[in-house]
C-alpha cells in the first residue's frame, strides 16, 4: 500500500473547514495541516478547489446479490459506489433469498469483503421478509449488524413491529422501516392525485406512508427502539418525524435525490425510469424536501440504488418494477440543493450522519467494518473523498458502473464530482476511472 499525500484542499471538519493538505500512512490519517509536504514515494493527489472530507456512506444501496445479479453484483454496486464517492454501502436484504439468516448476511458479508467500498448488510427484520415471523434478529447483530429492514415493503403487522422493536432495543440495533401501508398503497403505481387522474393511473397515496410514520413514532415513544425512516417523501412525513425529534424520541429519517429533485408530472410520458416506490410526489413535497435539507433538518440523504435490468424497466408504466439508479449522481443531486457555500452540511447528510445511523464510526461499539465518517483528523482509518464541486458533467447511461442503465437522469449535465476515493488508505477510484 503507497502513503498518499492530498495536496490543497479545503478539508471539512464537522464544525468548519481548513484549506489543509492530508497525508495518508498505512489507511490512516498520519496528519492535516496547511505546511506539510509529501515524502519522496507519496502519492500525490491534486485536490485545488476540492472539497476533502470523509468519504459518503450509503445507508441504501440494492446490491441484488444473490438472485438478480443480471442487475447488479456487490462489485458493480461497489464500483458505482467509489465512483460516486462513497467509501461505504449498507446492502439492503431484499435479495432473493432475502437476508434474514446468517448463512446469507454472512456471504453477503465476505463477498463484500473484497469489493472496493466497505459493504455493510442489513439484515431482514421478518423471514422472507414477509412480515410475519421475526428473523433472527440476535444471531444477526453478532455478525454486526445494526441496521434491521424489510424494504421494498414495510413491515404492515403493528404486532409485528411493536415485537422486532422490544427484541431490537435491547439488542441496540436500529429498526428502518419503508413507509407504505399496503392497504392504502397496494396497487398503485404513481403518486395519487390529479396527474394518476388525468394518466388513468392507480396512485399510492401520500397517506400511505404517512400512517405508518406516524404508527411508528408511537411504536418508538412506547419501546424506546431507535427507528430510522427511510426515503421519506412528503411533506407531512418530514413533518412528523421533526416533531418527534423535539420530543426526543430516537428517530432518524433519510430522503433520496429522485424525491427531492423529480416530481409526479416526470411520470407523464408514462416512462418506467420514474416509477419507484415512494413515488414522485407533488411538486409541494418536493419544495417541502428541499427546504428541509437546505434548512440542515435532514439525517441522510441515502440512494435507494435499485438496478433493474432494461428487458425488467421496458415494460409498461404498470407493469414494470419499481426503482431507479442512485449512487452516481447523488451527491450532485444534493449539492444542487446545499450549495456550494455548505460543505459541513453536505458531508453531514453525505457522510457522517449515515455513519451515525449505521454504526459505522470509530466510537461506535461494534466497528465491524473499518471507521467512516470521521473528523478528518490523525488517527482516523483512511476513509475519505475529494469532492470537486465546481466540476460538470454530462450523465450517460451507457458509462455507468452499474450493470443496470435505469437512470432518470440520462442526458442531464449535473455538477460536483468526485474526483478520487480512498477507501482503507487505498485509491480506488481516481478522475472517473476506477483503480
Ligand atoms: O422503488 C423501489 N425499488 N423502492 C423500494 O423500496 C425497493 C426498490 C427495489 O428494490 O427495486
Amino acid at each position: 500500500m503507497r502513503d498518499l499525500f492530498i495536496r490543497g484542499g479545503l478539508v471539512v471538519g464537522p464544525t468548519d473547514v481548513a484549506p489543509s493538505h492530508v497525508r495518508i500512512v498505512d489507511g490512516v490519517i498520519a496528519a492535516v495541516g496547511p505546511e506539510l509536504s509529501p515524502a519522496s514515494n507519496d502519492y500525490v493527489i491534486e485536490a485545488d478547489g476540492c472539497w476533502v472530507g470523509p468519504g459518503f456512506i450509503d445507508l441504501h444501496t440494492h446490491l441484488r446479490e444473490p438472485g438478480k445479479e443480471a442487475a447488479e453484483n456487490i462489485d458493480s454496486g461497489a464500483n458505482a459506489a467509489a465512483l460516486g464517492g462513497y467509501s461505504a454501502v449498507v446492502a439492503m436484504p431484499n435479495t432473493e433469498p432475502a437476508l434474514d439468516s446468517v448463512a446469507m448476511v454472512t456471504y453477503v458479508l465476505e463477498r463484500g469483503a473484497s469489493a472496493r467500498v466497505d459493504v455493510a448488510v442489513a439484515g431482514a427484520i421478518t423471514v422472507g421478509r414477509r412480515g410475519e415471523q421475526l428473523a433472527p434478529l440476535a444471531k444477526l447483530a453478532s455478525l454486526g449488524v445494526t441496521l434491521f429492514t424489510d424494504d421494498g415493503t414495510g413491515v404492515q403487522n403493528a404486532g409485528v413491529m411493536r415485537r422486532a422493536m422490544t427484541y431490537a432495543a435491547q439488542l441496540g440495533v436500529t429498526l428502518a422501516q419503508h413507509c407504505e401501508d399496503e392497504t392504502l398503497a397496494a396497487g398503485g403505481v404513481m403518486n395519487e392525485g390529479r396527474v394518476s387522474s388525468e394518466l388513468g393511473l392507480v396512485g399510492r397515496p401520500a397517506i400511505a406512508e404517512e400512517v405508518m410514520v406516524a404508527r411508528d413514532i408511537d411504536l418508538v415513544r412506547l419501546t424506546g427502539c431507535p427507528v430510522h425512516f427511510l426515503h421519506l417523501s412528503t411533506a407531512r412525513s418530514l413533518a412528523l418525524v421533526r416533531a418527534a425529534q423535539r420530543e426526543g424520541l430516537p428517530v432518524t429519517a433519510e430522503i433520496a435525490p429522485h424525491h427531492f429533485t423529480l416530481d409526479e408530472t416526470a411520470c407523464r410520458d408514462f416512462d418506467p425510469e420514474f416509477k419507484v416506490h415512494p413515488p414522485l410526489r407533488h411538486a409541494s413535497d418536493v419544495a417541502a424536501l428541499r427546504e428541509a435539507l437546505r434548512a440542515g433538518e435532514i439525517d441522510a440523504v441515502a440512494t435507494d440504488h435499485a438496478p433493474h435490468t432494461p428487458e425488467s424497466k421496458d415494460l409498461a408504466f404498470d407493469e414494470a418494477p419499481p426503482g431507479m439508479l442512485g449512487l452516481q449522481h447523488a451527491a450532485s443531486l444534493t449539492l444542487d440543493v446545499v450549495g456550494t457555500d455548505s460543505p459541513v452540511q453536505f458531508f453531514d447528510v453525505l457522510s457522517r450522519g449515515p455513519a451515525r445511523i449505521a454504526q459505522l464510526r470509530a466510537e461506535d461499539s461494534r466497528p465491524r467494518h473499518s471507521a467512516h465518517g470521521g473528523a478528518m483528523q490523525p488517527g482516523d482509518d483512511a476513509n475519505v473523498v475529494v469532492f470537486d464541486p465546481s466540476m460538470t458533467y454530462l450523465v450517460d447511461r451507457h458509462h455507468l458502473a452499474s450493470r443496470a442503465k435505469n437512470t432518470p437522469y440520462h442526458g442531464r449535465t449535473l455538477r460536483g464530482s468526485a474526483r478520487a476515493t480512498i477507501v482503507r488508505g487505498v485509491v480506488v477510484q481516481e478522475g472517473g476511472e476506477l483503480c
